[in-house]
């Protein structure tokens, strides 16, 4: 049966660098036996701008009833002073929620050619490959109350709260454990559990989980600690597990090892692996519009998608290769530019891609 796909291209650079997916994706559709339909919505600032909300109800249902989303970026200068209810990434968080994808899966892979890429020397980084597993419906990001108030005195104050539940921390926890079976079978627990009670609870739950797993090695580490070894010795960790706030911080790190953050693409799936895919990045309004963008983050995210959501791993494998192969032909965007390699465009870099797909 054909799968369906839903597009969200959203603001500054994501329409260039969905653009490059769908070609790939189109690519596999008319050589390699590829089944979907693509359908495309509006979402964050691009959404405000037609009908004043950053995720609207129609795109809402389209997202509900496909099989996968491809998302680019959101946000960007022009939407900076709107109130935080329908600021552009209102709309990438309610997706999130809305949907139910609590498991964020953050590849940092450092592409062997890109040594020289990352500002950490070759011999820190050569070899990396790191599993970053966010939870991402929870946390900080969602809890309630949250707001600024004005006390008694006159002074404002802002507030967050911090909560996570035993059946959320678990959850999240299966999926790290089950990723690391077929991996290298271990996973670090990141929390700051010497300060702050929600993560002692995580610390807490994460050791019971481990039970589950006789196989995978379960070590905990305080993320202050974690930033700090990601830098100095990043080839101890297998998978990573975390919170929203503090993955969020981790996988931006974490995508530096690999050269650049243009290069990291992430899942976010819910209980059934439906899923929505993005690179790790932002909207980057500084290069929008200027076919300057690094689209192999997207085209990574389009493969991770046939792997998670549209049962297609040969087509996913496929993807990988060909951007493999580009990066030994020397071709590079600006942000994984170095010397003696030829710097290339959005749209060269994406139609080099189809053309290593064969
Ligand atoms: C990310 C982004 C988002 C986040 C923003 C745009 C809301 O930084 O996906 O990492 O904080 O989750
Ligand atoms: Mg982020």
């Amino acid at each position: 049966m054909t799968q369906k796909v839903l597009l969200l291209p959203g603001d500054g650079i994501g329409p260039e660098i969905v653009a490059e997916a769908v070609n790939v994706l189109e690519a596999l559709k008319a050589n390699h036996g590829l089944d979907i339909d693509m359908v495309s919505g509006l979402v964050g600032g691009a959404a405000y701008d037609v009908s004043g909300h950053p995720l609207p109800e129609e795109t809402m249902q389209m997202a509900r009833d496909v099989d996968a989303i491809l998302l680019g970026a959101v946000g960007g200068y022009k939407w900076e002073t709107l109130d935080i209810s329908v600021r552009p990434e209102k709309g990438l968080l309610g997706l999130r929620s809305g949907l139910g994808l609590f498991a964020n899966l953050r590849p940092a892979f450092l592409y062997p050619q890109l040594a020289d890429a990352s500002s950490l020397k070759p011999e820190v980084v050569s070899g990396l490959d790191i599993l970053i597993v966010r939870e991402l419906t929870g946390g900080i990001y969602f809890g309630q109350p949250r707001g600024i108030r004005t006390l008694e005195n006159g002074e404002r104050q802002g507030y967050n709260t911090y909560v996570y539940s035993e059946s959320e921390i678990e959850r999240i926890g299966h999926v790290a454990f089950q990723a690391a079976m077929k991996r290298n079978k271990k996973v670090c627990s990141v929390d700051k559990a010497n300060v702050l009670e929600v993560t002692e609870l995580w610390r807490e739950v994460m050791t019971d989980l481990a039970q589950q797993y006789p196989d995978v090695e379960l070590s905990h580490m305080y993320v202050d600690n974690a930033a700090m070894q990601l830098v100095r010795n990043p080839k101890q960790f297998d998978v990573i597990v975390t919170g929203n706030m503090f993955g969020d911080i981790l996988s931006d790190e974490a995508s530096m090892l690999t050269g650049s953050i243009g290069m990291l693409p992430s899942a976010s799936l819910d209980a059934n692996n439906k899923g929505m895919y993005e690179p790790s990045h932002g909207s980057a309004p500084d290069i929008a519009g200027q076919n300057l963008a690094n689209p192999l983050a997207t085209i990574l995210s389009a493969a991770m998608m046939l792997r998670y959501s549209l049962g297609r791993e040969d087509l996913a494998i496929k993807i990988e290769q060909a951007v493999s192969k580009v990066l030994d032909q020397g071709l590079r965007t600006g942000d994984i530019y170095s010397k003696g390699m030829q710097k290339v465009s959005t749209s060269e870099m994406g139609s080099a891609v189809v053309k290593a797909l064969g």
